[in-house]
């Protein structure tokens, strides 16, 4: 019995703050995931103290390379990086000794995916190192085409990598997208989980990261001011933006096989949509949040395809300009169809079918090259009755409206009416606005640091779980066979606008607007 003990006392992170010691794989080392976000925010996680001693990093790729090859490689990259101004650090300059820190723990193996010598050469090296430090742990992260999901699971699975019968533990990261449609991931969870448990996979949605959707539940659940008037007796309807001012730029391939509503919607919009309508947990555990927001998605109303393509409309950019620069027809677009039918934009109407939310609907809404960069949650309360104003000339009174904006400037802001000052009564609308950069100094961050860090601790808060994949798919679905069928409008938009007019039509149906964009 004392080997295990005390492989498990060295499995243990030197101080509260920093994440087990561990072996971080990453599966597509040489991909732009790796190089734009996983290793800048674990840069990013060293400055912090938040890794132990014992952390190393294993690339596996398929180019011929060495660990000095490797090292050089990610080196220059990050010197780029940050003489460009584009990543988020704390400092304009490479900290020497942080980064000789990380890349002395760095190390390489070069194979096919498809390969199972690859996994063989792997085992090798981590087998080596729990020899060694007496700790075996790994997370195997797939920062690879989804293409490769499933077999590259499948072939940790074959080579015992996912074995956590030692006293140490093996986890999984799959990246998004998972699956194209709730047939596949069906298809994607099953092959995965029969070679690793679900507790050992991590399915990443970014937006997770997000300070500011994290926020969402602790304004809902650490306030007593809001929950009592959470519901369909003072909520109207809600609406969810998620603006970009890019285009395809260099995804065209990836894009125009995808579209919008695979791209943001299942994923990134549910996420907000399901911290927003789902029900307080009984606990913070992970499991207890997760059920929560799976019973949220799957209580939206099942439409038919033909009433799901009445629900929403489906946009696509035009030539324009987006912040004073010209941009193509997004047809012209490299790697595009010319005769291309996929949508850079999609707004949509759900019901959510529950005791809470009956007759309150959900508007969502995304899109590329639009006139502005913005995520935000608009929640607009009902109407005062009135009654008390009506023989005044008080003009109209505007419902509250609160509004979480979840970047740019972030932040929570409430519209409501106040009297203008003068002998007569005058209304007018007036905003108190909370803004994160007056309270708090933000870390630099590329929102990959949580993750990486909550996966490393082994926290599956702000992770999927297979049933939250498959909910979300499950309410698109209806949508994409609609649209499959070809019968509904492309709705085409000027680049640099807010996006097609249909989508204000489809909330002036209900006598509302979205917020505006400008
Ligand atoms: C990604 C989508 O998941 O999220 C992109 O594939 C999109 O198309 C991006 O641009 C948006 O994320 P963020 O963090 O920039 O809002």
């Amino acid at each position: 019995m004392d080997a295990p003990t005390k492989t498990a006392a060295a499995c243990l992170p030197s101080n509260s703050k920093t994440a087990p010691p561990s072996t971080l794989v990453i599966f597509g080392a040489g991909g732009d995931l790796t190089k734009r976000l996983l290793i800048p925010a674990i840069y990013n996680l060293v400055n912090d103290q938040a890794l132990d001693d014992k952390f190393q990093i294993i690339g596996v790729d398929l180019v011929p390379n060495d660990d000095q090859g490797f090292r050089n490689h990610l080196t220059e990259n990050m010197r780029a990086l940050i003489a460009s101004g584009r990543g988020e650090f704390a400092s304009a300059e490479l900290d020497d000794q942080a980064w000789n820190w990380l890349i002395s723990r760095t190390f390489y193996v070069s194979g096919d995916f498809g390969n199972i010598e690859t996994f063989t050469k792997l085992k090798a090296l981590l087998d080596q190192r729990e020899q060694a430090s007496g700790c075996g742990n790994a997370v195997f992260y797939l920062a690879v085409a989804p293409r490769f999901f499933g077999p590259v699971v499948e072939q940790l699975g074959r080579a015992n990598l996912l074995d956590e019968s030692g006293a140490h533990f093996r986890r999984v990261v799959v990246e998004k997208p998972f699956g194209t449609d709730l047939q596949s991931a069906k298809a994607l969870n099953k092959q995965i989980l029969k070679v690793a448990d679900e507790r050992q996979v991590f399915r990443i949605d970014h937006f997770l990261g997000k300070e500011t959707v994290q926020n969402i539940m602790v304004l809902r659940f650490a306030n007593g001011l809001f929950e009592p008037i959470w519901n369909r007796d003072h909520i109207d309807h809600v609406q969810i933006t998620a603006a970009e001012t890019v285009g395809v730029e260099d995804r065209g391939r990836f894009y125009d096989a995808t579209g919008a509503l695979r791209d943001m919607v299942p994923n990134h919009m549910f996420q907000l949509l399901s911290m927003i309508a789902m029900e307080p947990p009984n606990s913070f555990d992970a499991d207890a949040i997760r059920s929560e927001k799976a019973k949220a998605v799957e209580a939206i109303r099942n439409l038919t395809p033909e009433e799901a393509v009445r629900n929403a409309v489906r946009g696509q950019y035009r030539a324009g300009k987006v912040l004073g620069k010209p941009v193509n027809n997004y047809r012209d677009e490299p790697n595009v169809s010319p005769t291309s039918m996929t949508e850079t934009y999609v707004a949509m109407k759900f019901m959510i079918d529950n005791w809470r939310w009956s007759g309150v609907p959900f508007y969502v809404r995304t899109g590329k090259s639009l006139c502005t960069r913005r995520t935000e949650i608009g929640i607009q309360f009902k109407q005062a009755p009135h009654v008390l104003f009506r023989n005044l000339n008080v003009g109209e009174i505007q419902p509250n409206m609160m509004v979480f904006r979840i970047q740019p400037n972030e932040g929570v802001s409430l519209r409501f009416a106040a009297k203008r000052p003068g002998r007569e009564v005058e209304i007018e609308d007036v905003r108190m606005d909370f803004r994160y950069s007056d309270y708090f100094k933000a870390e630099p961050s590329t929102g990959y640091e949580t993750l990486i860090y909550d996966c490393l601790t082994g926290d599956a808060t702000l992770f999927q779980r297979a049933d939250n994949i498959e909910a979300g798919w499950a309410e698109v679905q209806p949508l994409l066979d609609g649209w499959a069928a070809n019968d509904a409008p492309l709705e085409f938009y000027e680049a640099g606008t807010a996006g097609p007019a249909a989508a204000d039509a489809l909330l002036a149906r209900d006598g509302f607007k979205w917020l505006p964009l400008t």
